[in-house]
């Protein structure tokens, strides 16, 4: 009897590297990638920057041209959807009514927005920035449009409000907490960027919330808790994403806030891995369990459960990191910075270049930086290799990071 292929349920960033990991590893057998979207898996960082501003072609967004896929033997079902596992006779079902068996499963389905619940939010004016197919509805929608009212001080709803204002629009971002990006970043790089938009001509609201959204004459009404209305002809809404664990939920597998996995990718089933967005797993770096959202997280845990498939198994053990770009200003965060007991400076934010170096229990903990790649990929080595490294050194200028890093 032919073996059952490798199965792989989501066609985002995740998803692609475990099929190529998996070939790397030696994998030879039959390999099936599906994804719910119809298009080959593209990279969802420039949505919210440079696709979305013009300045990138779709062709450029995929990962990979369908050749990849062919010669590496992929197989490829995209714009179907896997709606249950059945564990038992080791068969995913598919929304196209189809049944498949599988040796082994790579669960990469990442996550979804978290969607704006006040009345009014289902206006059509309201919009989310996650796929390739939000991203030209905003673009489209951004063409006519004059006042756009962003709704969320984080990521997606920064850049969005960046590439809006380079386009003249006028911008109003409204923040529920009382600073920008706070999951992420310290107070001063929040403060820092609060000064930046609001010198781009933001009107940034934090410590705001949308209450409601009532249809205009023209566009639409977003009004506050502090009795503000904003007229909009676009509202991006940006307030974080939630796992798509439902599926393996359903399948009895361990879900907690995401896909509980250990160090090497395993869930609950030993015949399922996962990776990416989707999961909740233990980070040997840090020595806890948490939910990452970024591409370093896709790309290492999926290289890890592709390991882990082809009996392999090498626990993920990789520092954090992240970036940002708003206007001409890169935010790269490495290690988790937040909580800390204290920041450094490092640089001279009036000029524009500059990190926040943490630390938590007397050790380096993490660094943000800004337009100081430098700095950044000093701390990511400093982290990863658990260089002992003091406050007063990374505040001094006059020492070499790097050479320190170096050993
Ligand atoms: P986020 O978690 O970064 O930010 C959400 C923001 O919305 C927070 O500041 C939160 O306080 C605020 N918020 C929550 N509820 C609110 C409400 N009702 N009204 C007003 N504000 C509210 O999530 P975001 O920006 O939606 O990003 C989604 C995903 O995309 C994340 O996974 C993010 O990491 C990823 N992403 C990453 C980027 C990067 O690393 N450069 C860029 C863009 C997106």
């Amino acid at each position: 009897m032919a073996t059952a292929p490798y199965i792989v349920v989501g066609g985002g960033q995740a998803g692609l590297q475990v099929c190529d990991s998996l070939r790397k590893f030696g994998y030879e057998g039959e390999l099936l990638l599906i994804g719910e979207e119809p298009v080959l898996p593209y990279q969802r960082p420039p949505l919210s920057k440079h696709y979305l501003g013009g300045d990138l072609d779709a062709a450029r967004l995929s990962f990979r041209p369908a050749s990849h896929y062919e010669k590496l033997g992929i197989a490829l079902r995209l714009g179907v959807r896997v709606t249950a596992i059945d564990r038992e006779r080791r068969e995913v079902v598919c929304s196209d009514g189809s049944r498949l068996a599988y040796a082994r499963l790579a669960l990469t389905t990442g996550t979804r927005v978290r969607p704006l619940s006040c009345p009014g939010a289902e206006h059509p004016a309201v919009r989310y920035v996650r796929t390739l197919a939000d991203s030209d509805g905003l673009r489209a929608a951004l063409g006519d449009a004059r006042r756009l009212v962003v709704v969320g001080g984080g990521f997606i709803g920064l850049e969005v409000a960046a590439v809006a204002r380079k386009q003249g629009k006028d911008v109003v971002v409204i923040e529920a907490l009382d600073r920008l990006m706070a999951r992420a970043v310290s107070p001063q790089i929040s403060n820092y960027y609060a000064t930046l938009h609001r010198g781009h001509g933001v009107d940034l609201r934090l410590a705001t919330g949308v209450t409601a959204i009532e249809p205009a004459v023209s566009g639409v009404r977003v009004l506050t808790d502090r009795d503000e209305a904003c007229e909009a002809d676009v509202v991006v809404v940006g307030i974080g994403v939630v796992a798509n664990d439902e599926l393996a939920a359903a399948a009895g597998l361990a879900c907690r806030n995401g896909i509980v996995v250990d160090e090497c990718a395993r869930t609950s089933d030993p015949l399922l891995v996962a990776a990416g967005d989707c999961t909740m797993h233990m980070n040997g770096f840090l020595g806890r369990e948490l939910r990452l959202e970024s591409v370093q997280n896709a790309v290492d845990q999926a290289r890890v459960a592709a390991g882990t498939m082809c009996d392999q198994p090498e626990p993920y053990v990789q520092v954090p990191w992240f970036w940002s770009d708003q206007y001409d200003v890169k935010l790269q965060m490495a290690g988790i910075g937040m909580p800390c007991e204290e920041s450094v400076l490092r640089g001279d934010p009036a000029a524009g270049s500059f990190s926040y170096f943490y630390f938590r229990d007397g050790r380096l903990c993490g660094a943000d930086s800004v337009n100081r790649p430098a700095d950044h990929m000093a701390c990511r080595r400093l982290l990863a290799q658990g260089t002992m490294i003091t406050p007063a050194q990374v505040g001094d200028e006059g020492v070499d990071l790097m050479q320190i890093a170096r050993g």
